[in-house]
């Protein structure tokens, strides 16, 4: 039988009300909170899969470059697709992003949501199967809501992750400016941050116990189209995650000193009238989130800001699809 390939490309996500914390060390990688997110199409992942009955283990190349490191969860992931699809052939994986890689800018969502597209159609596996949400959450625990575009709520029901786009991007078209601070990756992966807040931070009960009515109200503002609103609501929860992570042991600051210039600066510009919000991840980049018509500004006002490298901007993005084309 001829190998079986496909390629799939896939953007990543920011959450507004963001995931930290995980239910249990188990592979499954069951997220502790519901969240919401954006899908920003101004980034895209790009992952080309191979099954082979030649191969002899499953591969990873990300940027050209063997990444060892992955193999338990790609390996994870790609065993839930072959168990689906009843074949057991190894694979080799070639993804690229155009964008830094394992710096706070989701690589990983965008890039385990287009294996799994791509795996899953080259193995066969029709593209609405709802296990291909659980399966890509192996991979990453906000892979999930990359599968989808707009404004996406990732739900948790005991063992099964949902997800659903509340708004498509054209419904409320959004810009994200990103100011990128650096180009290295992290010290501490999300994975290892979020088993040390669980079990150290005294924030983190209280961070549990909250989030429910933050999804609440920013599913609501999202309804109305409340700037205002989920600007303030955003800002919010981004600090309280970041508030869980500096008082865990040992403390995880991911903020460089221009990361907190620019939150500075973002709330400035927003009490001078200018419709724009901030919210950073596991890292020190920024994502300022605005009204179209503000945009321009802003990039230009982030890039100027000390310690910006550079910045990367535009609207919201489609959920992650199959290339076709490809043999
Ligand atoms: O998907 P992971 O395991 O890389 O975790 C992502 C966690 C945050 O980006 C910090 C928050 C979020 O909800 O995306």
């Amino acid at each position: 039988m001829a190998r079986m390939r496909a390629t799939a490309v896939a953007h990543p996500n920011v959450a507004l009300i963001k995931y930290w914390g995980k239910r249990d060390d188990g592979e499954a990688n069951l997220p502790a909170v519901d969240s919401l997110s954006i899908t920003l199409g101004a980034m895209q992942s790009r992952s080309t899969v191979a099954f082979d009955p030649e191969f002899a283990d499953d591969e990873l190349w990300l940027n050209g470059r063997r990444a060892p490191g992955e193999q338990a969860r790609l390996t994870a992931c790609l065993d839930a697709l072959r168990s689906l699809a009843g074949i057991g052939w190894r694979a080799r994986v070639e993804s690229r992003n155009d964008f830094p890689t394992g710096a706070g800018l989701a690589s990983s969502a965008s890039g385990y949501a287009a294996l799994t597209v791509a795996a899953a159609a080259a193995l066969g596996i029709p593209a609405g199967e709802p296990r291909l949400v659980d399966i890509a959450r192996i991979g990453s625990g906000s892979a999930p809501r990359s599968l989808y575009g707009g404004f996406v709520r990732l739900e948790q029901h005991g063992e099964q992750t949902r997800c659903r786009s509340l708004l498509a991007a054209a419904d409320w078209p959004l810009e994200v400016v990103v100011a990128v601070t650096t180009e290295a990756p992290k010290a501490t992966s999300s994975r290892d941050g979020m088993r040390l807040s669980r079990d150290s931070s005294p924030y983190y009960p209280a961070w549990l116990q909250t989030q429910p009515a933050d999804l609440a109200a920013a599913e609501a503002s999202i309804a109305t189209r409340d700037f205002p609103a989920l600007a303030e609501l955003a800002e919010h929860n981004c600090l309280k995650m970041h508030a869980v992570m500096l008082t865990t042991r040992p403390p995880l600051l991911y903020w460089s000193p221009a990361t907190l210039a620019c939150l500075q600066a973002i709330q400035q510009w927003r009490r001078d009238g200018l419709p724009v919000f901030f919210t950073v991840d596991a890292g020190p980049q920024v994502k300022a989130v605005c009204e179209p018509a503000a945009a321009a500004e802003i990039e230009q006002r982030l890039a100027a800001i000390p310690g910006v490298l550079r910045t990367i901007r535009g609207g919201l993005g489609e959920g992650a699809r199959l290339l076709t084309g490809d043999d």
